[in-house]
């Protein structure tokens, strides 16, 4: 049984659907990753799975439960955290704040798995997140999720913003979280590090999984090298 299984799932704003049929699945462990361009549907995806949006139809289950309609609190509480685009830190509140913030529904004080993925924000736990660069408070918003003892982590436009060593830092503890029990559904635009960091993939395109496969494979494929690496046709 898959961690998450969403399946043929329909979803969107009103009477305008953005998301079409679309099914996808996160094993344990497992950094998956989910590339499209702006606008494609991929926040969408994410405000399906954590019940800030209501599904039209589909199936969302996550370790068995089906999901679909349950309160955001009920999804914190399966396991589920959500670092959402750019971030959403209390910029007036410190790191130390932000990441009890983060642990307190499951009444988690203990700082050291976070401190030791991100040695950074250690050094910082008492400056206000305002205060910090966007690399960090980057690391303090996948913290805050981290606190809540997920078992799958989504990550929204990680990289949007930041500079390329950044990213690359940050990106290279993934597979760490991943490893010690966090699987992570990684959301990104910028294709070539999310196929980088990642076991498998699914490429949407205005709301439809058009590829999917492992990450490797979908890197070095020539179709999607010319629609998304810059890789002019040849
Ligand atoms: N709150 C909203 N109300 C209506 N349409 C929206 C809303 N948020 C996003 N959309 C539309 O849904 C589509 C997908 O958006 P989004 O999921 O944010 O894409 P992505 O995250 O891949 O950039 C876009 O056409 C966007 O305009
Ligand atoms: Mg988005």
């Amino acid at each position: 049984m898959s961690l998450l299984e969403v399946r043929n799932l329909n979803a969107g704003y009103g009477r305008i659907q953005v998301l079409w049929d679309v099914s996808i699945d996160v094993e344990p462990n497992q950094v998956v990753a989910l590339v499209g361009a702006n606008g494609a549907g991929k926040t969408t995806l994410l405000r399906a799975l954590t019940g800030m949006i209501r599904i039209r139809s589909g199936s969302i289950h996550f370790q068995g439960h089906e999901m679909a309609g349950s309160a955001i609190e009920s999804i914190v509480d399966l396991g589920i955290a959500h670092v959402p685009e750019g971030r959403r830190l209390f910029m007036g509140l410190t790191v130390r704040e932000n990441l009890l913030l983060g642990g307190w529904r499951k009444n988690n004080r203990d700082l050291t798995r976070v401190i030791e993925l991100f040695p950074a924000l250690g050094e910082r736990l008492n400056q206000t997140a305002s205060t910090m660069s966007g690399g960090e408070q980057q690391m303090c918003a996948i913290g805050r999720g981290l606190m809540s003892m997920p078992t799958l982590l989504l990550i929204d436009e990680l990289s949007l913003g930041l500079a390329p060593k950044t990213v690359d830092e940050i990106v290279a503890r993934l597979p760490q979280i991943a490893a010690s029990g966090t699987a992570v559904l990684l959301v990104e635009q910028d294709i070539d590090i999310a196929l980088s960091v990642s076991e498998r993939a699914y490429v949407v395109e205005t709301g439809r999984i058009t590829r999917s496969g492992p990450s490797r494979e979908l890197l070095t494929d020539r179709s999607i090298q010319e629609a998304y690496l810059g890789l002019s046709p040849g």
